[in-house]
């Protein structure tokens, strides 16, 4: 690790203003449905706490239009944090402002302090200086383990750091998510095998450019091989396609290191997602379930492409197989419905039996994580990042902006 880290400072009788990333899914009700990054958050408040510091820790929640509305709130997030820990968390309904100073001072060592959501004033997203300094005033450090907003250049992620030059630093959270994901980029046990899937291609083109370059193999599910296919003259039927965004899978396709490129060669296809058809029996109009394998560039007309088939489903499995460390991001198929959940099933399950073995297994973005979690295969990989966004920009090969603004070492 190149930055400063929370084991470089001496956090005895400090006050520590930690970056979190605690958007978390809220119910109806406003209560946490899924505590992942909070609990994600805990090794570095537990060391800060056990050294005999305190925490001011920030967070955004939501997207609020620069302005305090209720049901952005983090005090839900407090109520889950003390009920997850015992710990003493208390809670100030604002980010800036005397209240919180005051808050901040009175806090003792080995107490937390959660402030509300930083998004509740313009300064936040505008990345404002200004802004920014109001958080400098309320502690002695600055620990960024956010990894999950690290791509955002906002005050509490990027300009907050120029208010504490030299101390500015990474939390264990921070610092484990760029190593898996460093480690995998950067110095890849090979062969290194990247599985990107999803619906869009548009929203992963950088990140296909960039991996190209490095794996040994890319393997392409999802919705967005019918992009792929239309690019190179296959007939899709009704599946999912992105007309403006066959130029750039053209352009992939002719890049230097378009034979590592690998697509499913066979679909799992229907007329329609819940697979419904209707046919005529005796003269009675009945419905039933009736899905095909097709392959991925033969596909009828009035067919729509859901799932990677059978043959698709070996061979991605036996290249997982084969593989010392695997990058994946994006479903294979639509995974909500168990009649499609097949492609995207194996393929997790290939990913947790590599893990097994001693390869490693590096899973990001919000629905490949939700995949995993429904297979109860969650607990089955070397790394799964908490960050979807981030995680994205970071295979893309950009710099992050909440990492380039910590102290370097
Ligand atoms: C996320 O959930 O990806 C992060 O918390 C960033 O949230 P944002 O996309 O609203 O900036």
């Amino acid at each position: 690790m190149h930055k400063l880290t929370i084991d470089d400072l001496e956090l005895r009788g400090k006050r520590a203003f930690v970056r979190v990333d605690f958007n978390v899914p809220l119910s109806a009700e406003g209560k946490v449905e899924d505590d992942t990054r909070i609990a994600a958050s805990l090794p570095t408040l537990r060391k800060i706490l056990l050294a005999g510091g305190s925490a001011v820790v920030a967070s955004h929640l939501g997207r609020p239009k620069a302005k305090r509305e209720e049901k952005y709130s983090l005090k839900p997030v407090a109520d889950k944090l003390r009920e997850l820990t015992g710990w003493p968390v208390k809670f100030v309904p604002d980010c800036i402002g005397l209240e919180v100073e005051a808050a901040a001072q009175a806090l003792k060592s080995g107490e937390i302090l959660l402030l509300d959501n930083v998004r509740f004033y313009p300064g936040e997203e505008a990345n404002d200086p200004a802004f920014a300094a109001q958080f400098a005033k309320l502690a002695d450090y600055y620990i960024n383990d956010a990894f999950g907003s690290a791509h955002r250049a906002h005050a509490s992620t990027h300009a907050v750091a120029g208010h504490f030059p030299g101390r500015a630093a990474a939390g264990y959270l921070m610092e484990k998510e760029l190593a898996y994901l460093g480690r995998a980029l950067a110095n890849p046990q090979r062969p290194f095998v990247a599985v990107i899937g999803g619906a869009k291609i548009s929203t992963k083109i950088d990140v296909l450019r960039n991996l190209l370059k490095m794996v040994d193999l890319l393997l392409i599910g999802g919705a967005m091989t019918y992009t792929f296919e239309k690019a190179k003259g296959g007939k899709i039927g009704k599946s999912l396609c992105e007309e403006d965004k066959i130029d750039a899978a053209k352009e992939i396709l002719a890049l230097p290191e378009t034979g590592k490129l690998r697509l499913p060669v066979d679909s799992l296809t229907a007329l329609n997602p819940d697979a419904v058809c209707e046919s005529e029996v005796a003269g009675q109009k009945i419905k039933h379930i009736c899905w095909r394998i097709r392959l991925s560039n033969a596909i009828p007309d009035d067919e729509i492409g859901f799932d990677i088939g059978p043959e698709a489903v070996s061979d991605f499995t036996k290249a997982i197989a084969g593989a010392k460390t695997i990058v994946w991001n994006g479903p294979l198929g639509m995974f909500e419905k168990d009649l499609f959940a097949g492609g995207t099933k194996a393929v997790a399950r290939a990913l947790a039996d590599l893990t097994a073995a001693g390869g490693i297994t590096v899973v990001g973005g919000g629905d490949s994580v939700a995949a995993l979690e429904k297979f109860g295969l969650s607990d089955k990989m070397s790394h799964i990042s908490t960050g979807g966004g981030a995680s994205l920009e970071f295979l893309e090969g950009k710099v992050l902006p909440g990492v380039a603004a910590l102290t370097d070492k």
